[in-house]
């Protein structure tokens, strides 16, 4: 059966996609930021993930004013990187899981939750850069180390869901996954925010001591999360922060307690406070025997090299 293993947290703000394009990671700004996911990077690589739910949002790419769909299920085989308007961003096109994104949608809108299928779409930084940022750079012409099953979320244009809709979204797509009979190592993305506003009077707000207490929240309690309503997050973390609610998302498809494996937070990034999370399910040991032995076997093979 597949499981889900951890929950990663990421912003995805462009400019971060930027400086990997433009080789700019070595300059102290951007190193500030990238020295953050050096150890999550090594995580990555040990958990070898069979899947990854990606928890993101489309920012006019592939949707537009004229379809706005709350929850899109990514279903198709591979999804092109979008052109933003400066011609789509030098990374492999992101391979998806056909099998377990339908069985999801199955699964998921049968338990009341009406996602959107998608069988065609484009991905923008919303997706590739969280994914940069936990895979690292990854050349156009190779592969990203596994494939990707994209969950796009309005939060562009009001009425973005609720943060308790989007935690019970969550525990839906667990149920979905665990009633997956292949054996898949599956990990699950919240992308977006954290605090930020990047138009009108407020630009540039970035609110530290909110930032932090989603991240203890997420971690230790977080039915405190889904109670916020929609205003306070455009009050005190900008009118771009409502993004954080996707992060719920990725936290209801998680154990009620979980290990809290890496924490990292930076301010700035462009006009973005960054923060970033790793969760570990503990019921993951359950299913992790074969895994754990891969491990030790990899561990001692990187010794003796
Ligand atoms: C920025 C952040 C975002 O989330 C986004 O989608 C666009 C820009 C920024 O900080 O520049
Ligand atoms: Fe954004």
């Amino acid at each position: 059966m597949a499981r889900i293993i951890a929950g990663i947290g990421a912003s995805h703000v462009p400019a971060i996609g930027a400086a990997i394009d433009n080789g700019k990671t070595e300059e102290p700004y951007w190193k500030r930021v990238f020295s953050g996911f050096v150890k999550s990077q090594e995580w990555m690589r040990q958990a070898k993930p069979d899947v990854a739910i990606i928890v993101y949002n489309d920012h006019a790419s592939a949707f537009s004013v004229e379809m706005i769909p709350t929850f899109a299920l990514g279903c198709a085989a591979e999804f092109p990187p979008a052109d933003e308007g400066w011609g789509p961003r030098p990374v492999p096109v992101v391979e998806g899981h056909p099998a377990l994104a339908s069985h999801i949608a199955q699964s998921v809108i049968l338990d009341e939750f009406d996602l959107t299928i998608c069988n065609k779409m484009e991905v923008d930084h919303g997706m590739t850069v969280p994914m940069n940022l936990l895979f690292g750079k990854v050349d156009k012409d190779s592969h990203w180390p596994c494939p990707v099953i994209p969950l796009a979320v309005n939060v562009v244009m009001y009425p973005p869901p609720t943060g308790h809709r989007c935690y019970m979204l969550g525990k839906a797509i667990r149920k979905a996954v665990e009633s997956y009979p292949e054996d898949l190592r599956v990990v699950i993305f919240g992308t977006g925010g954290l605090s930020h506003q990047i138009s009108g009077p407020r630009a540039g707000l970035i609110n530290s001591k909110w930032d932090k207490a989603f991240l203890d929240n997420l971690s230790k309690n977080p039915k405190k999360l889904i109670k916020i309503p929609h205003v306070d997050y455009m009050r005190e973390a900008g009118a771009e922060g409502i993004e954080m609610v996707m992060w719920l998302i990725m936290r209801g498809a998680l154990d009620d307690k979980v290990d809290e494996v890496y924490r990292f937070y930076t301010v700035p990034a462009s006009n973005t406070a960054v923060g970033h999370i790793i969760l570990a399910n503990r019921s993951r040991a359950k299913a992790s025997g074969k895994h754990k032995r891969a491990a030790a076997r990899a561990k001692v093979e990187r010794k003796r090299s």
